[in-house]
């Protein structure tokens, strides 16, 4: 949470600022603010309560001279409210000469704060981040040092953070520093940049470093040096950016959201690209940290993730189980690691993130490693922390997701736990290989049956637009339907602001029936009615009992079973394919639907309220 981006170099800075912070406002948007030294050597800053439009005009008001060197901030509240006076940057020292932003929390801030409030210190905002703004002014003062004074106390601070300080007697240089936040370098010619993430700087370089733990980092125009938090030199590895800025803007969508629902039959079709022959074998490349015989001495997979990306692994762990034979168990990341699992080095940690920076996942993988268990992530972001401290890792190719709530990065994650699960299985043998193949092909086809999906979305988009006064909605699912349901579910209360829950439908008359009320509405994913042992009549059975109580039905079924009308006010078809791969098709008109929802309640469809892409604090 919290994006933060720095510049040093000919351009206009206050220009990569604020585009490094347009690509970054998904990472907070309470407050943005910047700082700038202009030639003649001044700090000037500019910060502003709410969206960075707010900053923008801010500007606009009271300009700001041009500058060869800055920092940039977009906030996601933790301590103090989303005010002027709370938004970085944070200035420290008596003559304010020294700017700082952060991402994370410093834990430790309370007794820092007690330590400098004693020395005479006057605080102008209620964050724990003014702290180390006021240390690192007091240190600098007493050595004229910038880069000494910042590493004796970035090691001081305990918790999470992404630092970056400019100051206006050492005008030449940005200082960063890294400790469970994410933060990369972008080398340019004759300039270099920090960033949140690449984003911040895609436009203008695709040579990026992904900085480590405890690392900083002293950026110049000409030069960048990494050192460890213990003063040792660390020579960094260079990547290149696979995707470049137009694939992280809105082009000619409403909103990123409809963009990246867009994108999904060639997020689908990427993640599958030279993995899966057209034969239906797998071959995964970058698994190397995993040998078969690691692979057939598993005993169990506990699947980690949060949110919609624990919703992936719930449908994951079906194709996974069936096929490997391999007992998988999903645990929301933040629930896991505090009741003691049982992990041995017979278990296999798979943890799905978009971002791979979401912290309650990296602090799950860390204590399982702590334990002895194979780490192998499934992530979108290339040099994410996630993907660096696993050991082996299937990257998503879904390209940026910008908008908050996670579409393209689902339908990838379950595409990527498919060509685990049947690679898995090959390894394992359980389950005969022309099963294996068989399904293998058939994945093939997915790209193709989702841009059918794609087109035919309107009637999803009228129905949500419809329903824009629907007090409730709930979603109804068995088996891999299930998942899909909670997906549903979540896609409407973070966008819509509703109350909407997802049920495994078999579950309905233990209790959740007494909801059913005359006129309310149910989607229910139906499973294909092709298969031997189908739930297909049980969930047919499942819709009769709640419309009998008054609820207004929106099937989601496939093509030709026609059975369903029946049954349904309203019925949205999706292509035939193998059940359980089905996932990857029937989410998409819930995704569709929660938009128009949204977008006809007149809501931010890429920012909904409190939330933040990446959740980088636990
Ligand atoms: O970056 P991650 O995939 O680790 O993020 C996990 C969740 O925070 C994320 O999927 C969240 O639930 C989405 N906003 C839902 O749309």
């Amino acid at each position: 949470m919290c994006g933060i981006v720095g510049y040093v170099g000919p351009k206009s800075t206050l220009d990569v600022l604020i585009g490094g912070l347009r690509r970054l406002e998904y990472r907070g948007y309470d407050s943005a603010g910047v700082s700038v030294i202009s030639p003649d050597g001044h700090l000037e800053t500019r910060k502003k309560a709410g969206k960075l439009v707010n900053l923008v005009a801010e500007i606009e008001e009271h300009p700001l001279p041009t500058a060869h060197i800055g920092i940039g901030h977009t906030r996601w509240a933790t301590h103090g409210a989303p005010t002027d006076g709370n938004a970085h940057p944070h200035l420290g020292g008596q003559r304010q000469k020294l700017s700082l932003i952060h991402n994370g929390i410093i834990e430790n801030f309370a007794e820092l704060k007690a330590e400098l409030v004693a020395e005479g210190t006057t605080f102008s905002s209620e964050t724990d981040s003014e702290v180390a703004a006021h240390l690192i002014a007091r240190e600098f003062e007493k050595s004229g040092d910038l880069a000494k004074a910042f590493a004796s106390v970035v090691v001081r601070l305990h918790g999470a953070f992404t630092i970056l300080v400019i100051h206006e007697d050492q005008p030449d240089m940005v200082l960063a520093a890294r400790r469970n936040a994410p933060l990369v370098i972008g080398l340019g010619d004759g300039e270099n940049f920090l960033g949140s993430d690449v984003a911040a700087f895609v436009e203008h370089t695709k040579r990026a470093i992904s900085v480590g733990q405890d690392e900083i980092v002293i950026l110049r125009a000409g030069s960048v040096e990494v050192r460890s938090f213990d003063g040792k030199t660390v020579q960094p590895e260079e990547f290149t950016v696979d995707w470049d800025a137009s694939a992280a803007s809105k082009g000619g969508w409403s909103s990123f959201m409809a963009k990246e629902i867009a994108d999904q039959p060639q997020a689908v079709a990427d993640t599958l690209m030279g993995r899966l022959n057209s034969d239906g074998s797998v071959r995964l490349t970058e698994t190397d940290g995993l040998s078969h015989e690691d692979i057939k001495n598993l005993e169990r997979i506990i699947i980690v993730a949060c949110g919609t990306a624990s919703y992936a692994g719930d449908i994951a762990k079906y194709g996974i189980e069936k096929w490997s034979r391999i007992p998988v168990q999903v645990e929301l990341s933040h629930e896991f690691r505090y009741r003691d699992p049982i992990i041995t080095k017979n278990t296999l940690i798979v943890a799905i993130s978009q971002s791979g920076e979401t912290m309650d996942t990296l602090m799950a993988i860390r204590y399982a490693k702590e334990l002895g268990a194979k780490v192998l992530a499934i992530c979108n972001t290339q040099g994410a922390t996630l993907a660096r401290e696993s050991d082996a890792v299937i990257y998503t190719h879904a390209g940026p997701e910008v908008a908050v709530a996670s579409t393209k990065a689902l339908t990838a994650q379950i595409t990527a736990g498919y060509l685990l699960g049947l690679w898995l299985a090959s390894i394992r043998g359980a389950v005969p290989a022309a099963e294996l193949k068989r399904v293998g092909i058939d994945l093939l086809k997915m790209p193709g049956r989702v841009s059918q999906v794609i087109a035919g979305l309107e009637q999803a988009q009228r129905l949500g637009t419809s329903m824009a006064d629907a007090k409730s909605v709930l979603f109804l699912g068995r088996n891999v339907g299930f998942p899909v349901a909670m997906e549903g579910a979540l896609k409407l209360k973070e966008l819509a602001y509703i109350h909407a829950e997802g049920f495994a439908a078999g579950e309905l008359k233990h209790g959740p029936i007494a909801l059913i009320e005359e006129g309310q509405p149910v989607i229910v994913i139906v499973p294909s009615p092709r298969d031997e042992d189908s739930l297909h009549p049980k969930v047919i059975s499942n819709i009769q009992e709640i419309r009998a109580r008054g609820a207004k039905i929106i099937a989601i079924a496939e093509e030709g079973d026609e059975q369903v009308s029946n049954y349904a006010e309203n019925v949205i078809f999706v292509p035939r394919c193998e059940t359980l791969l089905a996932p990857i098709l029937t989410v998409i008109p819930l995704q569709a639907f929660a938009l128009a929802l949204s977008t006809a309640k007149g809501l931010d469809v890429d920012q909904p309220r409190n939330l933040a892409k990446s959740v980088t604090v636990e």
